[in-house]
């Protein structure tokens, strides 16, 4: 059996089929997109639900390298019995041709297949679909709803969304603190901050990114892989960035010893030493020049050259300097913390968030939408930074 129908075999609903409603249906094709995680990027998550007199006659999710998209599997499970079909799916069905033309409309499917009803969690923000999916399906006579798990699905989607809405992708800032703030002690020891469960959800938010970027410091002091270890299957090897001006990444670190098998990109400056570029080079990592602003890397410029290589997300996994010039630039759209009920203490260990800072408590950035979560002994706070023009206007 392939991944795929394995999948659709363990989502059986539990439950009478007379008792689900819409609301059931759609969580289900918000259970079917979440397998998609890892395999769909560049494209939504999307899952799908056909249902008939009450039953599930057909279910599908979307991944890339399948072509298909969520409701074409789903469609074809269903067969002759889509015709009259109630369809859900988590996203506005697609209207245009994917990219090179690599698969069809949804809609057009939808249509061929004479559905009687399409029901929606969200329009698909996409400039390409944006409405117009709902349009022609309301045009061929298709009803229309749109809406239930509208939030859930926004969350689900929310590295697509900023991709496709903004041309950049989604940053996701995430770090390991002590109590008192601290990621790492005065002589920039952090292994480890937190313990193995904290440290094994770490590797599962890793999981669901499509590229991960540190600071020359911290790949100097702590030589990390930056590998996806959780075993999951992956569309592609988690693509690693470092800042690091001066290309003073030693060719013996762990990063530059595993290029070969999991991409590996320093981003530097234009005047970095030739040699230690060629060195490079040879061990099969590539080199990016940035523009420098203030003396460092422009991270706006960093993620949009990320953005370009069709990489929708990033997590950064610090040190104090990245995550405190990430924030300062308010590019962050999501932060994760680990503590750990420890304390470090002393002036000259690394605190969370590095910089300037700011001088007053007002100015403090806030989060929203915070989600607390235990790993064993220690905590895991989300939550999503809230920037003053992102604040709705007092009348
Ligand atoms: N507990 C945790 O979660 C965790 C995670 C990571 C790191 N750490 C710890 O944090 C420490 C390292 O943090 P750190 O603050 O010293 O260094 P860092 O943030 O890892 O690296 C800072 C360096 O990155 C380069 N860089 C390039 N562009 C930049 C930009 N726009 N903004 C900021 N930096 C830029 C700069 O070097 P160039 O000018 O040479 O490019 C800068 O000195 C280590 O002790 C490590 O163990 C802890």
């Amino acid at each position: 059996m392939s991944t795929h129908e394995t999948i659709a075999a363990d989502l059986q609903f539990d439950g009478p089929p007379e008792l689900m409603n819409d609301l059931d249906y759609l969580q289900l094709a918000l259970k079917l997109a979440a397998q998609g995680v890892a395999l769909a990027s560049p494209n939504p998550l999307v899952g799908s639900v056909v249902v008939r007199d009450g039953g599930i006659v057909g279910r599908g999710f979307h991944r890339y390298l399948d072509l298909k998209h969520a409701e074409v599997w789903a469609l074809e499970e269903a067969g002759e019995r889509a015709r009259g079909s109630t369809v859900y799916v988590n996203l506005e069905p697609c209207c245009h041709r994917g990219e090179g033309k690599r698969t069809s409309p949804c809609v057009q499917a939808l249509i061929n297949a004479g559905v009687a009803r399409v029901v929606a969690s969200m329009l698909d923000p996409n400039p390409r679909v944006n409405g117009r999916g709902f349009s022609e399906l309301q045009a061929a006579g298709i009803e229309v709803s749109v809406g239930g798990f509208e939030k859930d699905a926004r969350r689900l989607n929310e590295k697509y969304i900023k991709f496709v809405t903004s041309g950049l992708p989604f940053i996701h800032l995430k770090l390991a603190s002590s109590l008192d703030g601290r990621i790492a002690t005065r002589t920039g020891d952090s292994r480890w901050v937190t313990g193995e469960e904290a440290r094994e959800a770490s590797q599962r938010l890793r999981h669901e990114y499509d590229a991960i970027l540190i600071g020359i410091r911290t790949a100097l002091l702590d030589d990390p892989l930056l590998t996806d270890r959780t075993g999951r299957q992956r569309r592609r090897a988690l693509a690693r960035f470092v800042l690091d001006a001066g290309l003073n990444l030693p060719v013996n670190s762990q990063l530059v010893r595993s290029a070969g098998d999991a991409p590996l990109i320093v981003f530097s400056s234009s005047g970095a030493d030739s040699d230690r570029r060629t060195a490079l080079h040879a061990r099969g990592v590539e080199t990016v020049d940035m523009p420098c602003a203030g003396g460092r890397l422009s991270p706006a410029e960093v993620f949009a050259e990320i953005a370009r290589r069709d990489l929708t997300s990033v997590v950064v996994e610090g040190g104090s300097e990245v995550a405190g010039s990430l924030i300062a630039e308010r590019l962050i759209d999501k932060l994760t913390i680990f503590y750990a009920p420890k304390i470090i203490g002393g002036r000259a260990a690394v605190p969370s968030i590095g910089g300037q800072g700011i001088e007053r408590m007002s100015e403090a950035l806030q989060l929203d939408e915070v989600d607390i979560t235990c790993h064993g002994a220690d905590w895991e706070i989300t939550g999503y930074p809230v920037f003053a023009d992102d604040e709705p206007e007092q009348g």
